[in-house]
């Protein structure tokens, strides 16, 4: 990839050089504070009832020592690849892991948890962590952190990180095309409408705590993926048109209200995250980003595993998972993790600062 020069405005320009993006100079972030779904749950699930977990292998056979920390993943996630972009850290460490020392709460930690969505019946179908209780671990956060820290510095971190939601695919895939409840009481319209009410909410609940620059992700071309494919795609495995069209009308939906949003919430930056044009991008032309399988995952088949169906005694996993996008049916690569946020990062930065 070439070097070229990105400009947000005349005088604030990002050199993105052989797939790295750099901040603007006058640029700080002291932190990176993640919620939601798998996409970015970097081991809280390790720590709860649910049997939507990555920690045991091939998870993390990339990772320091080989170590699957319950990010589902072959090695490190978007979440630490934005984490390592805003200049923060590499690593960005899950909120409930135990290890997790007084120092790490200062550049942010994650409160994500695998399967979860907008709508709290999807959280409750995989067992996991609502954004509700995700609010919570916040709210505790912040009381640790000033306690270590004292209040105005707690504050000063608070106001000048960057928040990043992930959510809505769970909502879809897990919980409306999968079971009939939702399905029966709205059509996709109002579904949609209906998250992007709890998208809002949520922001409003995290902005009321602080945080002023937002980036919401959207939801991707979920009926690309490789286990909808499998499910949904007939016998070529071809992408799902239904899922697609859910995705694009919800994040219709959801960029409209987030600009709508931004102007009543004092001082706020809600950056609405485009990751649909994205992944369409790097599934229809993998070899311009170096890759070279976007239709299945590496683990096992590629077509079905994730989470406990991607374990050990898969024998068939890829043997160069730096070649795929997917590393599970699901979850992109460690690999596919730095392309795609190299991707959507400049665009990110323009719309938060
Ligand atoms: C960085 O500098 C540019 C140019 O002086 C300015 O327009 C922009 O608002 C600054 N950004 C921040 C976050 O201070
Ligand atoms: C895997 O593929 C990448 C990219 O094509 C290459 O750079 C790397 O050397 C390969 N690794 C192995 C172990 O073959």
């Amino acid at each position: 990839m070439k070097g070229i020069l990105f400009c947000l405005y005349s005088s604030l320009c990002i050199y993105y050089n052989e797939g790295t993006v750099t901040l603007p100079q006058n640029i700080s972030v002291p932190a990176v504070i993640a919620f939601g779904d798998s996409l970015m749950d970097q081991g809280n699930n390790n720590h709860i009832k649910t049997i939507l977990k990555a920690n045991f292998p091939p998870y993390g056979m990339d990772f320091i020592n080989g170590n699957p920390t319950g990010r589902f993943s072959n090695g490190k996630t978007l979440a630490d690849f934005f984490a390592k972009g805003f200049g923060v850290k590499e690593y960005l460490p899950a909120y409930l892991d135990p290890l997790i020392h007084d120092k790490d709460l200062v550049t942010g930690v994650s409160f994500a948890s695998g399967g979860a969505g907008y709508d709290p019946l999807t959280s409750k179908l995989s067992n996991v962590m609502p954004l509700s209780v995700q609010l919570k671990m916040f709210k505790q956060y912040i009381g640790k952190l000033k306690r270590n820290i004292g209040e105005k510095d707690a504050t000063d971190i608070i106001t000048n990180s960057v928040f990043l939601v992930s959510a809505g695919t769970n909502d879809f895939l897990v919980n409306y095309f999968t079971f009939p409840i939702r399905r029966l009481q709205y059509d996709v319209p109002a579904y949609s409408n209906k998250l992007v009410k709890l998208a809002k909410s949520f922001i409003q609940e995290i902005h009321k705590l602080g945080a002023r620059r937002i980036a919401v992700i959207s939801t991707s071309a979920i009926g690309c993926i490789p286990i909808e494919r499998t499910l949904a795609g007939g016998a070529r495995r071809i992408c799902v048109d239904k899922y697609n069209k859910a995705s694009q009308l919800f994040n219709s939906m959801l960029k409209l209200q987030l600009q709508i949003l931004e102007r009543t919430l004092p001082k706020s930056r809600i950056a609405f995250s485009d990751f649909y044009d994205p992944l369409m991008s790097i599934i229809d032309n993998p070899q311009e980003y170096g890759l070279e399988v976007t239709h299945r995952g590496c683990c096992g088949t590629g077509e079905l595993e994730m989470s406990y169906l991607c374990n050990k005694r898969m024998t068939r996993t890829c043997h160069n998972d730096s070649n795929f996008f997917f590393w599970d049916s699901l979850h992109p690569t460690e690999n596919g993790c730095d392309i795609f946020v190299n991707l959507v990062l400049p665009d990110m930065i323009k719309n938060l600062f």
